[in-house]
């Protein structure tokens, strides 16, 4: 049996309304109609093929998030063209089927076309840079509300060599890469939401301190600049063997919140390599994390929204990356293979439906 700790059990209850000390933590004004929306990132590989996976996202979702076509290299594989066509058909099925849409993202470090790296001045950087936000976000501006303008440009490991992540952008422009990039998607649209978006700002730790304060120290730095920044993305690849600093969440949250901004789950997901074979057990501690993870939230909180990254373990980079010792497949999302819903399915929808009622 896999060792939950009391804590985990408590907030696995909690998910189910026993005793959650939930709905007082929870501002009124922050209550919407259907609870907190549910946004479920979407792969094109299984949305074309597989009738299922469209279902689901049709019965599930309140948002669609394209999950690698508005990237760099979906969309830019010469530096002269854009190519729509393979995010517009996602788009396009949300809007048919009424749902809202995030945009995934305008700035990483990763998943860039070769002739990114190509790049070889600070001119040019600025140039490629504010032209790619400029078209993207113009394209998608009566249909994206709400964008990752940044993501991941916190190191990972901020006490070793600095807040910033290494990548083409820091390289040529520096920190200001950052702010180009917010005041250019601003300037595009100024209705837009607008998203700093990261991983590894839940748990207990110095590495992930550090991280916290590297976005609290951003997102200052933009608002010094008048750069408007509206929210923060946590992305949620949860470790199911790490815990949570709930004081350290908490502040963060608070302080976050003074400077009238946002709290959005971005990616949320289980890394269960470490948890029981048992598919019963392994459930069970899947669910408990993301209990434990949302009743640190929704205590200070209603996030903005909750996108899990992908809806069936049957399509999940979880897979690829985080592959069991054992052989088993992962389980890390909220419906299993055959698309029935999970523990985890259940505690999203028992934390979104508190949150309505409070
Ligand atoms: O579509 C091709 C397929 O035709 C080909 O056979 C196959 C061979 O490798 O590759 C397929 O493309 C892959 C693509 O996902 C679609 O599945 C790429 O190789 C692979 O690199 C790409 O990985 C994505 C990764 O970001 C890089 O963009 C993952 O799906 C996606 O889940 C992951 O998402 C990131 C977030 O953007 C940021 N936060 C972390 C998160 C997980 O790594």
């Amino acid at each position: 049996m896999e060792p939950l700790t009391r804590r985990s059990v408590l907030a696995g209850f909690a998910a189910f309304g026993i005793n959650s000390g939930l709905g007082s933590k929870l501002s009124p004004a922050m209550a919407q109609a259907r609870g907190t929306p549910y946004g479920i990132a979407v792969e094109l590989k299984p949305f074309r093929t597989d009738p299922q996976y469209r279902q689901a996202l049709i019965d599930h979702a309140d948002i669609l998030v394209p999950m690698n076509m508005l990237k760099w290299a979906s969309l830019r594989h010469t530096k002269d063209q854009f190519d729509f066509a393979r995010a517009d058909e996602i788009i396009a099925f949300a809007r048919k089927h009424g749902k809202s849409v995030r945009g995934h993202n305008l700035l990483w470090y990763g998943y860039n076309p070769k002739w990114v790296d190509a790049i070889s001045s600070r001119r040019e950087a600025e140039r490629v840079l504010v032209d790619h936000i400029e078209q993207v976000v113009d394209h998608y501006r009566e249909v994206v509300p709400s964008w990752d303008v940044v993501n991941e440009v916190v190191a990972h490991n901020p006490l070793k060599g600095g807040n910033w992540r290494d990548g083409i952008w820091l390289k040529h422009l520096g920190p200001d890469h950052v702010a180009i990039a917010f005041r250019t998607a601003a300037k595009t649209d100024p209705s837009a939401q607008l998203v700093i978006n990261d991983y590894d700002l839940a748990n207990s730790g110095l590495r992930f301190d550090a991280r916290r304060s590297a976005i609290l120290g951003i997102v200052r730095k933009l608002q010094d600049q008048n750069i408007p920044v509206h929210g923060v993305g946590m992305q949620a690849h949860l470790y199911a063997e790490r815990g949570f600093d709930r004081d350290g969440v908490a502040q963060f949250i608070q302080k976050l919140s003074k400077l009238g901004v946002n709290i959005l789950i971005t990616e949320l997901d289980v890394i269960d390599w470490r948890l029981s074979k048992n598919t019963v057990r392994r459930d069970m501690g899947v669910a408990n994390v993301v209990a434990e993870f949302l009743d640190v939230i929704y205590s200070t909180t209603e996030p903005q929204s909750i996108t899990s990254w992908g809806i069936t373990d049957r399509y999940s980079w979880i897979s690829d990356v985080f592959k069991r010792k054992d052989g088993a497949p992962n389980r890390p999302l909220p419906l299993d293979r055959n698309y029935q819903k999970k523990p985890m399915f259940d505690v999203i929808e028992n934390y979104r439906k508190a949150a309505q009622k409070s």
